[in-house]
């Protein structure tokens, strides 16, 4: 089989990651850039991404190896997220990983992004009592918005997803109609702190509809009908607090009915998992904590770090996919020849 210790790289995004995990999912190092340079354009760039990475990669991964005081030659495997997201970096992550696995003869192991965040909450240590299989799992980020069945490595079902914008995609959105500056979530919830949530009236889309997927999109067009009468002037900081709480408080709503339909979806489930940047919102986490309790399930949230973009997740993944396979008694993986998949 193959043996750890795992050398992960992420580069789906805009975030260049590098991670070594021992065999048992103990990080031995890790390292992370976010890249600046997207800021001015309002959002990733996807070009200037690919090329960040690129020029980024060979040091983070000499100085990951550095970090945990190994050397190339003392890697069982290498792992990086092939899909889904930007195409870009994730050739240049693949590419770069497979380059590494060949020159030094190990395999390579191919990691579905969201599968990784998926497993995240397994990490050993990670959520107290731990992740046991199966649990709901609601993926909230600013190009995710999905509530996931994880019933085992390999074995998910996609309960709902978003049908226009991902929620971080709407924080972001309604954000820079207040003039904040992007990545407008955290700028929006610290403006919500000073608002009334119920000030302003807005819509709840989805809510109370079957199934559990979501949408954003109508919500993000009441609140710019609501900005529209300000035109080209300066808005009232109470005004702009009042609809920044408002907004978020819709979120909220939207999101936690949206689980309780989750919920009647997988009867299973006794652990709700929350990931992606937007679980960083504390008014949203609560709600979710609150929707868990009243059915006496449990609620938990891997800690920011985790929960963003990272190399940590991919490396674990990729060791519980190996132990899946020879739990099975297949062979481990081998994915050498696997191409990028942007829409995995
Ligand atoms: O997981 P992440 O770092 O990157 C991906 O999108 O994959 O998530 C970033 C998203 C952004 O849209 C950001 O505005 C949102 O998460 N976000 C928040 C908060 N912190 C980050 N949204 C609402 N409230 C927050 N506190
Ligand atoms: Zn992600």
């Amino acid at each position: 089989g193959i043996a750890g210790p795992v050398l992960a790289i992420e580069s789906s995004c805009d975030e260049t990651a590098c991670a070594i995990l021992a065999p048992d999912g103990t990080c031995l190092a890790q390292r992370l850039i976010s890249q600046d340079g997207h800021a001015d354009f309002g959002g990733v760039v996807p070009e200037i991404a690919a090329r960040a990475h690129l020029a980024l990669l060979p040091g983070l991964v000499s100085q990951t190896l550095k970090d945990a005081a190994m050397a190339p030659e003392d890697i069982g495997f290498i792992a990086a997220s092939t899909g889904p997201g930007l195409i870009g970096g994730l050739i240049v992550g693949t590419g770069f990983a497979k380059g590494l696995a060949l020159a030094l003869n190990k395999p390579f192991v191919a990691v579905n992004h969201v599968e990784a965040h998926a497993l995240t909450a397994r990490l050993p240590g990670l959520v107290p009592g731990g992740a046991p299989f199966p649990y709901l799992l609601l993926l909230v980020s600013g190009g995710h918005c999905q509530c996931i069945a994880v019933e085992g490595v390999g074995q998910y079902r996609k309960l709902g997803g978003t049908i226009d914008d991902a929620a971080g995609e709407a924080f972001d959105k309604v954000a820079k109609m207040l003039g904040l500056s992007w990545p407008g979530g955290p700028a929006l919830e610290k403006l919500a702190r000073d608002g009334n949530p119920d000030a302003i009236a807005l819509p709840r889309p989805l809510a109370g509809r079957a199934g559990c997927d979501f949408s954003f999109s109508g919500l993000k067009t009441a609140v710019s009908q609501k900005l529209a009468p300000y035109g080209q002037t300066a808005l009232p900081y109470r005004f702009a607090a009042d609809l920044a709480a408002s907004f978020q408080q819709a979120v909220a709503d939207v999101v936690a009915n949206r689980i309780q339909q989750a919920f009647d979806m997988m009867p299973e489930a006794t652990l709700l998992v929350c990931a992606g940047g937007v679980a960083a919102n504390t008014v949203l986490r609560a709600r979710l904590e609150e929707v868990a309790a009243s059915r006496g399930l449990r609620f938990a949230a891997p800690p920011l770090k985790l929960c963003t973009d990272n190399a940590v997740m991919v490396g674990w993944a990729a060791l519980e996919t190996c132990q899946e396979a020879a739990r099975r008694g297949l062979p481990p993986p081998d994915d050498s020849t696997t191409r990028p998949r942007p829409r995995w």
